[in-house]
């Protein structure tokens, strides 16, 4: 059924991200090798990007690679690079006719030069839209972003760019891979895993969490819409008491 963002209610998350995982698990059950999990995905990350942008999510980040993916086998990482490379082409219509800008966040210059070139090209083709943002977590690490960030925070103190006293909570976030971006208002898991895996630990930390038990391949519209009505029954205080909270204005349909 088409829903509206106006049938979440008032609650709506402006940036969602997404750990999408059991692409392998899911082919396995079907009797499949794991890497045709991975080509199912791709289904599924077009009609979940396109659903976000229809709805007016402002930023969607898809965890597809992590550091940590590249222990995996010889075979099933350049299966995932080639994937890579192919979406970032053959998504291109897609991207232009919903208006989506796409960035790449991580060590991206780890990724085989092919790949990075279509990212990069892909970047500058969507750069001029205003809708919804892209952001691909690809050889992407919470640990080694917040490393990375920690290094530069400290070439800058080194040359006297900024004073370790003027170093805030929020002066970190300047120096992560995409700083204009808010944090995650919900972080959904697929395949029923209740861990971040190296994933956004710094701006995740009051994101609304949602574990879908479905394989990322199963995941597509109705299961989106059940996280979004999940998120939208959720009182988000940020250590504070509900009591804090601004007053809930009636609805249209109260007081009558
Ligand atoms: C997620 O699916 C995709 C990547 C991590 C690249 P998995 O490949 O982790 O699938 P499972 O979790 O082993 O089933
Ligand atoms: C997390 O999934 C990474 C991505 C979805 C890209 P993994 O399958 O790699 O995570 P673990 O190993 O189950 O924690
Ligand atoms: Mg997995």
């Amino acid at each position: 059924m088409c829903k509206e963002r106006s049938d979440f209610g008032d609650d709506f998350p402006e940036h969602i991200a997404i750990i999408m995982d059991g692409n392998g698990r899911w082919a396995k059950s079907q009797g499949w090798k794991r890497v045709r999990g991975h080509q199912e995905g791709v289904n599924s990350v077009r009609a979940i990007t396109t659903e976000c942008a229809r709805l007016g999510v402002k930023s969607l980040t898809l965890y597809a690679f992590s550091v940590e993916n590249w222990k995996r086998p010889k075979a099933e990482v350049s299966f995932l690079m080639k994937l890579l490379r192919s979406f970032l082409v053959d998504e291109r219509p897609t991207l232009m006719e919903n208006n989506i800008r796409l960035i790449g966040i991580g060590r991206l210059e780890d990724l085989p030069d092919e790949s990075l070139a279509e990212l990069r090209e892909t970047e500058l083709m969507t750069a001029g839209h205003d809708g919804m943002k892209l952001r691909l977590a690809l050889s992407y690490g919470s640990r080694s972003e917040l490393a990375d960030a920690a290094r530069a925070l400290a070439e800058d103190v080194v040359a006297g760019k900024l004073a370790p006293k003027d170093i805030h909570d929020e002066t970190l976030r300047d120096y992560l891979y995409d700083p204009t971006t808010a944090d995650p208002d919900l972080v959904i898991r697929t395949a029923g895993e209740m861990r971040l895996s190296n994933f956004l630990l710094w701006q995740a930390s009051y994101s609304e969490l949602y574990v879908a038990p479905m394989g990322w391949p199963e995941f597509r519209e109705p299961e989106l819409h059940a996280a979004l009505e999940s998120y939208g029954g959720r009182t988000r205080k940020y250590g504070g008491l509900v009591s804090d909270l601004p007053p809930e204005q009636p609805s249209p349909s109260q007081g009558r």
